[in-house]
C-alpha cells in the first residue's frame, strides 16, 4: 500500500480545515500532483444554491489547468469521517480529462483508512475527445 508523502499530507490535512461545507458538513480536500511534479489542492466549496457547489477534486484541477498545466499524474482525495470517499461521477469524467486511465487515486479518510485504486477501475468505458476526433 503506497505511503502518502509528508508534504502531501499536511496539504491535505491543511486544506481539510479549509473546506468549504456549511450545508452538507461533508469536508472534502483533493491534491493533484502534475506531470512537472508541482502539487495543487483544492477543497469542496458549497453554494446557498446547492447546484452550484463545487467538489474538492475539481478545484483542485482548475488550479493546475489555470497554472498553465494539462496533465494530473496522481491525486490524492480526503474525506472527513472512517470511510476515505471515492471521487464523484462528476470529478471522475473531470479528472479523464487530464490523465490516463492508469491515474493512481489515493482515497485518504482522515481518521487513516485507505483506498488505492486507478482512474480507469473507477470510469471504466470513459467518453474522452478521442470520439470528438473521430470521423
Ligand atoms: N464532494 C467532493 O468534494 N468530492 C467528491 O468527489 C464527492 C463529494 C463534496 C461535494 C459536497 O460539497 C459534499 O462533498 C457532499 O456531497
Amino acid at each position: 500500500m503506497p505511503e502518502t508523502p509528508q508534504d502531501v499530507l499536511e496539504l491535505l490535512q491543511t486544506l481539510l480545515q479549509r473546506a468549504y461545507a456549511p450545508y452538507s458538513r461533508y469536508s472534502v480536500a483533493a491534491v493533484v500532483r502534475s506531470k512537472s511534479g508541482r502539487l495543487y489542492g483544492g477543497v469542496n466549496v458549497e453554494n446557498a444554491a446547492y447546484p452550484l457547489s463545487r467538489c474538492a477534486e475539481q478545484s483542485a484541477v482548475l488550479q493546475m489547468v489555470s497554472a498553465g498545466e494539462r496533465e494530473i499524474a496522481e491525486v490524492w482525495v480526503m474525506s472527513r469521517g472512517q470511510r476515505p470517499a471515492t471521487p464523484c461521477g462528476g470529478c471522475r469524467q473531470v479528472l479523464i480529462e487530464f490523465a490516463p486511465p492508469s491515474l493512481p487515486v489515493h482515497c485518504l479518510s482522515s481518521e487513516g483508512t485507505a483506498l488505492h485504486i486507478t482512474l480507469g477501475e473507477l470510469l471504466p468505458y470513459s467518453f474522452t475527445r478521442s470520439y470528438l476526433e473521430e470521423d
